[in-house]
């Protein structure tokens, strides 16, 4: 049966006196639950209340009363979900900063499955613009945001700022379970992303504005299903580490092309998410080019296309391709789709604003076999990657 631990981090909100009653329903409905505190919380819900109910012991420092370590590292590994509720705006704005000055901050940079969020504030604590930026950050940080509700707050106001019911956090946290398909669990997955970047001298080369995020975000969520992923990754800024990743990097079509081949036989899945450059100059230069002449011919030469290679050795193996058009879409999405032999097709238009390359949303309508449409509407990358994966979980 699938493991359904939960790590829930508490801080200094007056809802956290709702908490108990969440360990409890969590509990009664088949969870493992540990809590952990950050300093401040421990005065608005008993610590000793959240051990009895979770069955666990509870912590709130990096150094136990009894001067132990407490490893945070092994907190966040332990946990299938880490639901921080409530999160306060003083615990949010240090998650959307790097902030980590206590043991529930800690535990969550060293995050690698999901992190959910139920903010708990006054009206307008809730609607200040930097809360509302924060919240955005955390979101494009992969991080599942519950809304707060409208209601009587603390201060006695009317507005929107509760936490969330503990009745409400629980369906919440039901419908991640279920979604987190088991299916997936233990499957290899072949994962391309970012740009390829092709030498025209050593220190020029053809490349695109990809910033790599759609694949590593689907990397981050196929990780969190329980998938072993191969992530072939073009020239990025982004990092990103898991014991079930084995990350290779490479920075022309070519090399991104030797890494498949090495690797796509044993994988069950691939999705190929990466902008390789059709092209790549015939000849690169071992010196620098010289502004010696007024006109310069750069004769260019095709790359393999790697998709194309993948779908014509697929055996079994469900694929899984993008297309970014510029007019057109659907039309020479789907022709992909037949061309390259995939399962699905995501298709990006750049028509759409927010859209593409190096936002950290993503507009897609993704299309199968049999020509279904599946339209999503502006979401953050990380929510896109969550849903093709599901999508893809349903193939099995
Ligand atoms: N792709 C690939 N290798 C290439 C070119 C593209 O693996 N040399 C993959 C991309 O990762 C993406 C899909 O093919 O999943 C679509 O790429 P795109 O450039 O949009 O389409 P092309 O097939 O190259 O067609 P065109 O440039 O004519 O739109």
């Amino acid at each position: 049966m699938r493991s359904r631990r939960i790590l829930i981090g508490i801080s200094g909100g007056i809802a956290a006196y709702k908490i108990p009653v969440l360990v409890r329903l969590l509990v009664k409905s088949g969870f493992e639950v540990k809590c952990i505190l950050t300093p401040n919380a421990s005065e608005f819900v008993s610590p000793l209340v959240l051990s009895t109910l979770s069955l666990n012991p509870v912590e709130s420092n990096l150094i136990s009363d009894d001067k132990r370590w407490i490893n945070h590292v092994e907190l966040a590994e332990w946990c299938d979900l880490f639901l921080i509720a409530p999160l306060t705006a003083n615990t949010l704005a240090k998650m959307a900063n790097g902030i980590c000055d206590n043991l529930l901050l800690s535990t969550y940079f060293s995050m690698k499955g999901k992190v959910m969020v139920s903010p708990a504030m006054d009206l307008d604590m809730y609607a200040h613009p930097t809360v509302i930026r924060n919240i955005e950050l955390i979101k494009n940080d992969g991080v599942l945001v519950l809304p707060a509700e409208f209601g009587e707050l603390a201060s006695g106001l009317l507005g929107y700022g509760r936490m969330m019911e503990p009745e409400k956090i629980l369906e919440e946290v039901q419908k991640e379970f279920e979604k987190k398909n088991l299916k997936l669990k233990g499957k290899k997955v072949l994962i391309t992303a970012g740009p390829t970047y092709e030498n025209i001298d050593p220190v020029r080369f053809i490349g695109n504005h990809s910033s790599g995020k759609m694949g590593y975000a689907l990397t981050k969520s196929f990780l969190s299903s329980g998938c072993e992923v191969i992530l072939i990754s073009g020239p990025t800024s982004l990092s990103i580490e898991h014991p079930k990743l084995t990350r290779i990097n490479v920075i022309s079509a070519e090399e991104m092309m030797k890494s498949v081949k090495k690797y796509w036989k044993k994988q069950s899945i691939g999705v190929f998410a990466a902008a390789v450059s059709d092209y790549r100059p015939e000849i690169t230069e071992i010196q620098k080019i010289k502004k010696n002449k007024n006109n310069r011919d750069l004769k260019l030469v095709k790359n393999p296309d790697i998709l194309e290679w993948a779908g014509l050795e697929k055996d079994n193996q469900l694929l899984v391709g993008f297309a970014l058009e510029t007019e057109n879409g659907i039309e020479h999405a789907s022709a992909k789709l037949k061309n390259k032999n995939l399962d699905y097709v995501v298709l990006n238009s750049t028509e759409d604003t927010g859209a593409g390359f190096g936002h950290d949303t993503n507009k897609v309508t993704i299309l199968d076999k049999k020509m279904a449409k599946i339209e999503l509407s502006l979401k953050s990358k990380y929510e896109i990657a969550d849903e093709i994966v599901e999508i893809i979980a349903q193939s099995f």
